[in-house]
């Protein structure tokens, strides 16, 4: 409600004793009174006393609320404030993880040149040499050209994850109300996860119950970023070993639910109940909490999904992520 001074407020009081004093029922309401350095927040509580089917007056009760809301508003901010402190270090993470993913295909394809180097040394010492047959310029050549077919996978590589990252980084500077399939998100998914798994032993398998083409609302690049962040903590949960990492989608209700799998040490009881309402790290300095605890926050507020876990210590542990995919429950991301 506006906040007014109590004058203005004297006819509305007035009206409102009356009502509770004819219909015999309490009534209650907050009101903000503000009148040059007076400002504070009361639940007014308008009470009508009865007695014997007469009425005998009535008691109104002024509670001061102001701390409460205050408390309120803090809060409120707090969480505005830590949203936005989440972009630099999802900006951190973005780069972090381009650098990560290019490293890879650019030392393959710099293994590549030093092949290919050598091979136009043999060449060029080869000219005018009179025992170098034509079969053996031939062999030359079939060898350069198995570097270069070893290169263009390398390079179409690179391209994918720089329009995937583009379309990353489009998602901190916009606000726009999108939607895509669960075809497109397995793929992304698939496409920056891939270095990731071969560098640490572990494989994805993916089981999808759902028609691939059924449509989600929201950006796709948060819940992107959502996936990666789960997959690579169960790929450090597996501290070096080999492991099994299943990602499933079925649908159930008018929702899609999905589910990613590890077999690998768990969570530690002790930080279960906090894990996606605060951040919590084991991680030390190689880990910051944010991961899961932003990663629920936009799943709730964002995606208006859920989404929740299932752990064993020495077993493993089950993330689950359930959106609407129903157009009148979504969320304008
Ligand atoms: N699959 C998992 N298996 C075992 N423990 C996990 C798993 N996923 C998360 N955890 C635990 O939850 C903690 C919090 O994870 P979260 O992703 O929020 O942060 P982090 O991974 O520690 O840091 P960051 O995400 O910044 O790298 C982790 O430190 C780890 O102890
Ligand atoms: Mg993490």
């Amino acid at each position: 409600m506006k906040g007014t001074g109590l004058a203005n407020e004297y006819d509305a009081l007035v009206s409102i004793i009356e009502n509770a004093r004819e219909s015999r029922v309490p009534i209650s309401f907050e009101k903000h009174i503000k009148e040059g350095d007076f400002d504070k927040h009361f639940r007014i509580e308008v009470t009508p006393i009865v007695s014997n089917n007469n009425y005998i007056g009535t008691i109104i009760l002024f509670k001061d609320i102001t701390e409460n809301i205050r408390h309120i508003e803090t809060i409120e901010e707090k969480h505005a404030i830590m949203m936005e402190q989440e972009r630099p270090a999802s900006l951190g993470q973005l780069i972090g993880g381009i650098a990560h993913n290019l490293n890879t295909p650019i030392m393959s394809i710099a293994g590549a040149v030093e092949g290919l180097r050598d091979l136009v040394d043999e060449y060029e010492e080869s000219i005018g040499d009179d025992s170098v047959t034509d079969d053996d310029h031939h062999e030359i050549a079939s060898e350069m050209r198995v570097w270069l077919e070893k290169i263009k996978p390398h390079c179409s590589y690179m391209s994918d994850i720089i329009n995937a990252v583009k379309g990353q980084a489009r998602h901190f500077n916009q606000s726009v109300e999108l939607s895509f399939t669960v075809d497109e998100l397995l793929k992304r998914i698939e496409l920056l996860m891939k270095y990731e798994l071969i560098r640490y032993n572990c494989t994805l398998k993916t089981f999808i119950n759902v028609d691939r083409n059924t449509e989600l609302y929201g950006d796709i690049n948060s819940l992107v970023q959502i996936f990666d962040n789960i997959i690579i903590n169960a790929i450090q949960a597996y501290e070096g070993k080999n492991g099994i990492i299943e990602l499933s989608v079925k649908s159930s209700d008018s929702s899609i639910l999905f589910a990613v799998r590890d077999y690998a040490k768990g969570i530690p009881k002790n930080i279960k109940d906090k894990l996606l309402k605060e951040m919590v790290t084991t991680k030390g300095k190689d880990g910051t909490g944010l991961g899961l605890f932003m990663s629920y926050s936009t799943i709730r507020g964002r995606f208006n999904g859920k989404m929740w876990f299932e752990s064993e210590e020495g077993k493993g542990t089950t993330f689950f992520i359930q959106l609407p995919n129903d157009k009148l429950n979504k969320i304008h991301a």
